[in-house]
């Protein structure tokens, strides 16, 4: 399998019984055994749909962010609904081998990055801590792992920060393995996302 591929085949994909399946994530939270539950790739569409039928909210919804991938729609109702955002893929993945990823070749982020003396990794995670979002970093690298945990006694000013705001945007992963017209129970990206891509 190819680095950061998922093993799914749209044949493979079952539609998600998702209220029966969070009747049973909350089975495990009454249980003691999980502390907190959550959910990950939720659109706001899925997100609120559950919302309305849970007993236990989800604690945290797990997706793609990063400066070129802002989730701001996203974003703003996790906050209105106390939902935590974590972002996966905070540095834009860049290198999996089938993403075509340039985040932190982003001209704004390094012109950031070069003001304040900081990799353009480290911008990234920063900002991604100052929108309130919790980074999920990889590296496999010694160097890079302790770079990347430098994001804390520093911050990007209000000035820079705003700069974020002019960075276009683009869904990186967009799952289309998950998508197919009759084998998939999503038949379009469109319906995968709810509209959000
Ligand atoms: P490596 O393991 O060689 O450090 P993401 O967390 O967004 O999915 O990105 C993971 C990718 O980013 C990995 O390929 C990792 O490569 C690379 N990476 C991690 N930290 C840094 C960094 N500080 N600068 C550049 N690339 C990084």
């Amino acid at each position: 399998m190819k680095k950061g591929s998922v093993g799914v085949k749209p044949e493979n994909l079952m539609p998600v019984d998702i209220p029966s399946t969070w009747k049973a994530m909350e089975a495990l939270y009454d249980s003691g055994k999980a502390r907190a539950i959550g959910v990950s790739n939720f659109s706001t569409k899925k997100l609120a749909t559950l919302l309305e039928l849970a007993r236990v909210p989800p604690a945290v919804n797990q997706v793609e962010c990063h400066p070129s991938w802002q989730q701001t729609k996203l974003r703003e109702f996790c906050k209105s609904k106390g939902v935590h955002l974590t972002a996966y893929s905070p540095l834009g993945s860049p290198g999996t081998t089938w993403l075509k990823s340039d985040v932190l070749k982003n001209p704004i982020l390094n012109t950031v990055a070069e003001k304040l003396g900081k990799s353009p990794a480290q911008v990234a995670l920063r900002w991604g801590l100052q929108m309130g979002n919790s980074v999920l970093p990889k590296s496999t690298n010694e160097g890079r792992i302790r770079e990347n945990f430098e994001v804390f006694d520093w911050s990007i000013p209000d000035d820079l920060f705003a700069k974020f705001s002019e960075i276009e945007q683009a869904r990186l992963l967009n799952a289309s393995f998950f998508v197919h017209e009759t084998l998939s129970p999503y038949k379009s990206l469109e319906d995968l996302w709810d509209g959000e891509i």
